[in-house]
Order: structure tokens, then C-alpha cells, then sequence
């Protein structure tokens, strides 16, 4: 297959570009490096530096048995200062890059769409028939895309399915975690780790759950990236899906603090800090959807193996 990888030099893009790389499929790897780095992007690959909203050209490419959209602008807390941005990359952009890829006869798009399309949710785990919710222009842009999709596919436009990642995590030697600026809990509590931060901030230490800290379903990355290949087959059969990719079981922040100072054998210095405007207390997948129509379980996904990657990993950055 000849594929197109927006977002091929972030994190999951890059990730999932290597296995499909691997899997001796072609790969186009998009970025416009606004957030990625060159480096991270799979030397077999094609790579192109440009914006996805750019229609020229996303029409120069021409056709791509599969369009796998992993870039964004990511940072929910962010969206909250500036919706524009958010709304502007993750949506407007979007949708100009779909019309040039119908334009050019790409029928299949596998889309990183996110739990926080489900906003504040109190029963877990979260199953795709939950009535979405948004708490942040993050998650509204992303929720955005999926409703544009839907309307394309039921006009027989193309074919998609849209995958809702909760806490993608872990990492491999080649493509670590890291984003710039970093907001992620596992990489940010490493360098605490390592000393190359003062103290990891846990933002919030009153919420409902078990500790008082935010639980959230961690996810690997390698976990991911085997979804992304099943969706695309899955898409021979299905014309519009939508489906959690998560373990169904939460891990709280002090938990995942646990699990680092086990894993690594140091102590991760820490501070309680204000809650952060549109954070959810929990978010858990139901992945049974997952199970039955892609055949995809989470294979590397145990708190302790998530870390235990992700640290060795890390230390190459
Ligand atoms: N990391 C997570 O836990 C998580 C959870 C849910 C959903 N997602 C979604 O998964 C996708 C990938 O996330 P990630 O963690 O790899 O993030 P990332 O920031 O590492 O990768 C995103 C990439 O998109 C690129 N990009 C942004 N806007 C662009 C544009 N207009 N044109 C071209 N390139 C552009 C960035 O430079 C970056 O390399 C995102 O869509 C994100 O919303 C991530």
C-alpha cells in the first residue's frame, strides 16, 4: 500500500510509520514540523515538509491507498488560551486536506481522534455510544473532524474510521516520547526522575477518585500503531467506524508515580498543584468495540511495561 502519515514526525505518526514501513507498505510522512522533529521520521520514508491544509500540495502527492491523519496541534490546556489555533489547524485544515484527498481518488482515512471528544464523563469505562461532550476546543476540534467525516462517508465520499486514543504512551528506541512543549505525565515525571526537572506539578489532588489525582487509561504506543494497520483493513468492510482504543483499566497519577519509581529505582520529586481548566477527573475505555471489529487487544500495555519502555526509550533523548 502507498500511504499517506500526516503528523509523521510527532510521536504516534512516526511510531506507526516504522511498523508500516515494516510491513514493507510506502509511506509519505507529512509534517510541517511545527511541533515533530525531522529526526523522528523513519529514514525509509518519503518525508514532505508542508502544512496538511496545504490543497496544493496535498494534490501534488497524488492518490494513497490510505491516508493515516495523526497531525494536530495537541495540547488541551492550550486550546483553552487560544481555541482559534486549534480550531483553525485541527479543523480548517482538516477539511481542506480531505477535499483535496477525495479530489485525488484517496478513499480510505484513519483519523486520531481522542477521548476528549467525551469530555467529563462519570461512569467508566466509556464506551462509543456515550453522548460526546467536549470540555475543550481540543476535543471540540477533534469531535469536529469526526462529524465532518461522517457526513462525507454517508455521501459515499470516502470511507473512515475515526480512533479515539485515551493516554498514548510507552515508546521504542527509535521514536521515544517526546513533544515539545511536553505535557505528558510519564516522560514529564522521567526527567523528575533524572533531575532534569526540579519536581513533576500534579495538577488537582481533590478529584473524586480513588487517590484524589486524575485517572486516566495509558495506552502504548506500539498498541496504537497495530490498531492503525487493522483499521485500514477493516475499512474494506466498513464505510464509517468509530471505536476507543484503551486497556479498560485507569491508572491514577500516583499510581503511574509508582509505577516510574519502581521501574526506574529513583525518586520522582512532586507538588500538588490547581486543578487544571479541562481536565476530567477519569477517562477509561470500553475497547470491546475494539476487540470485535478491528481483532486488536492491547498486547504491551501493563502500567509497568508502558513505563519500563518509555525509560528506556527516554534516555536516548
Ligand atoms: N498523545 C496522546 O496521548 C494522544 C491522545 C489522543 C489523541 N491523540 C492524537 O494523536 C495524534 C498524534 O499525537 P502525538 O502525541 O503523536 O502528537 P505530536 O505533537 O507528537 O504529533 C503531531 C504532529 O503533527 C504535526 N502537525 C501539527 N499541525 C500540522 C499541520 N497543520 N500540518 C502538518 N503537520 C502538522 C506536528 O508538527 C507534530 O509532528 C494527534 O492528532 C493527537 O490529537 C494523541
Amino acid at each position: 500500500m502507498r500511504v499517506l502519515v500526516t503528523g509523521g514526525a510527532g510521536f504516534i505518526g512516526s511510531t506507526t510509520a516504522e511498523m508500516l514501513l515494516d510491513l514493507g507498505h510506502d509511506v509519505v510522512a507529512l509534517d510541517n514540523l511545527v511541533r515533530g522533529r525531522r529526526d523522528n521520521v523513519p529514514g525509509r520514508a518519503t518525508f514532505v515538509e508542508g502544512d496538511y491544509g496545504d490543497v496544493r500540495l496535498i494534490r501534488s502527492l497524488g492518490a494513497f491507498d490510505a491516508c493515516l491523519h495523526f497531525g494536530a496541534r495537541i495540547e488541551p490546556a492550550e486550546s483553552m488560551t487560544y481555541p482559534e489555533t486549534f480550531f483553525a489547524n485541527n479543523v480548517a485544515q482538516s477539511l481542506a486536506m480531505l477535499e483535496a484527498l477525495i479530489a485525488t481518488g484517496t478513499e480510505k482515512v484513519v483519523f486520531s481522534s481522542s477521548c476528549a471528544v467525551y469530555g467529563n464523563q462519570v461512569l467508566m469505562p466509556i464506551d462509543e455510544s456515550r453522548a460526546t461532550g467536549p470540555a475543550s476546543p481540543y476535543g471540540q476540534s477533534k469531535l469536529m473532524v469526526e462529524q465532518s467525516l461522517s457526513w462525507m462517508a454517508a455521501r459515499g465520499r470516502l470511507r473512515y474510521a475515526s480512533l479515539r486514543y485515551f493516554n498514548a504512551a510507552g515508546g521504542t528506541l527509535a521514536h521515544p516520547e517526546q513533544h515539545s512543549p511536553e505535557i505528558h505525565l510519564i516522560p514529564l515525571a522521567m526527567d523528575a526522575a533524572m533531575g532534569r526537572r526540579e519536581v513533576l506539578s500534579i495538577f488537582g489532588t481533590d478529584y473524586p477518585t480513588i487517590d484524589g489525582t486524575c485517572v486516566r487509561d495509558y495506552i502504548h504506543v506500539t498498541d496504537l500503531a497495530d490498531a492503525h494497520v487493522r483499521a485500514i483493513e477493516a475499512l474494506d468492510k466498513h464505510s464509517e467506524l468509530t471505536v476507543n482504543l484503551g486497556t479498560g483499566t485507569g491508572s491514577s497519577i500516583l499510581q503511574v508515580i509508582d509505577s516510574v519509581q519502581r521501574v526506574t529505582g529513583r525518586q520522582v520529586p512532586v507538588r500538588a498543584a490547581e486543578r487544571r481548566p479541562g481536565d476530567p477527573a477519569e477517562a477509561v475505555a470500553s475497547n470491546i468495540l475494539a476487540r470485535e471489529i478491528l481483532g486488536w487487544a492491547p498486547q504491551k500495555s501493563l502500567l509497568d511495561n508502558i513505563v519500563a519502555d518509555a525509560w528506556v526509550a527516554h534516555q536516548t533523548i
